[in-house]
């Protein structure tokens, strides 16, 4: 019998229980997979404690890679034995799942499972932010949180290979070099330094037509205060915890900004949208363009250390479950 991680009661690391589970035969539309890797995301660790709900007992990831095993009724495109790859679904900590066919997507030779598993969700949503919602351009001076973490590496190089300049927040020298190494030309210290003051400083005065924030809490007033006026604010995570309510009013205050608070989901929902951001991904990574550095590696079973890990803040780039 396969083996899952199974949430029964939502919690801490602990409530990750190493499961057998019956996963039976794909229905209709469906396609049942046998998957080699799978994604850690912060969204598993909402799930995990509850604070986005989900009927239980749940099986916990949105991402991960690996090879069909047998198709249900009225599946079109996909045969045994083809390499896929998906974001989205959850109940991806398992050997094996049944999932909508329409939500995977065809790996090409040049990407690995792993290389899948770390990329689907964080590279998509990257595509989503900087060529859908902020489509950025040469020239461009932007500021990218948690530069060094899974989405905020690829975030750098992206923009940085569309010809921006990226300054981007970290919290240690190490995760500065790291994103340093991965296309973002300016670090700012964020746990030391005033990094309103460093933007400042950096655009000479002029601030940023646009602010990437996917920590939340901590950063979202004080993004604000980065921006030009009109610039945009993407405020797309809460790393650090949920934003306080604010009043439209401030925006006006702040200089006429634009905000918005994107979710991959809704950009990739029709199957055209998710084969296009699919795509774009696969090019920029199979070009070289944009590096997935897998920084952790964690046997399945092991889900709850790699939970550890994430919510510690010990972890940079992508983290992987190997299968
Ligand atoms: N809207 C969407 O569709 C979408 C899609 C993907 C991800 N996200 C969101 O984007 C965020 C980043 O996701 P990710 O998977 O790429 O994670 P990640 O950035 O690899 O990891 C989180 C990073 O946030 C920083 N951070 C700042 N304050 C923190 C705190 N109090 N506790 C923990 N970490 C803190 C840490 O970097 P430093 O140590 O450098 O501060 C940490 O490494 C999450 O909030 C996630 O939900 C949203």
């Amino acid at each position: 019998m396969p083996y899952a991680i199974q949430i029964r009661l939502t919690g801490g690391p602990e409530v990750l229980n190493w499961t057998p589970i019956k996963v039976g035969e794909p229905g209709s539309g469906q396609v049942r997979l046998r998957q080699a890797a799978a994604g850690v995301n912060y969204m598993d660790l909402y799930h995990r404690t509850g604070s986005y709900s989900e009927p239980l007992p749940f099986i916990p990831g949105v991402e991960g890679a690996g090879i069909v095993e047998a198709i249900g009724q009225a599946v079109r495109g996909l045969k045994v034995g083809d390499r896929v790859a998906y974001a989205g679904p959850a109940g991806g900590y398992s050997e094996v799942r049944l999932i909508e066919a329409d939500r995977l997507v065809r790996l090409p030779d040049a990407i690995s499972f792993d290389q899948a598993a770390a990329m689907m969700l964080q590279g998509m949503t990257a595509q989503v932010l900087i060529r859908q919602v902020y489509p950025v351009k040469a020239g461009d001076l932007i500021l990218v949180h948690a530069a060094a973490g899974g989405t905020g590496l690829i975030l750098c190089q992206w923009a940085a290979a569309l010809g921006a300049t990226v300054i981007g927040t970290v919290s240690t020298e190490a995760k500065a070099e790291l994103a340093h190494a991965h296309g973002c030309k300016h670090s700012i210290l964020y746990s030391k330094q005033d990094f309103v003051a460093e933007v400042s400083r950096i655009s000479g005065g002029e601030k940023l037509p646009v602010v990437f924030d996917s920590v939340g809490k901590d950063t979202f007033l004080r993004s604000l205060d980065c921006l030009r006026s009109r610039g945009l604010m993407v405020t797309f995570g809460q790393s650090s915890g949920p934003i306080d309510p604010i009043v439209p009013v401030l925006l006006r205050e702040k200089g006429s900004l634009f905000l918005t608070r994107p979710l991959l989901f809704h950009y990739i929902a029709r199957r055209e949208e998710l084969e296009s951001s699919a795509n774009e991904l696969f090019d920029v990574v199979a070009s070289g363009k944009v590096r997935i550095k897998i920084n952790q590696r964690f046997a399945l079973k092991d889900a709850a250390d790699a939970h550890k890990a994430l919510e510690a803040r010990a972890t940079s780039g992508s983290t992987v479950l190997t299968i």
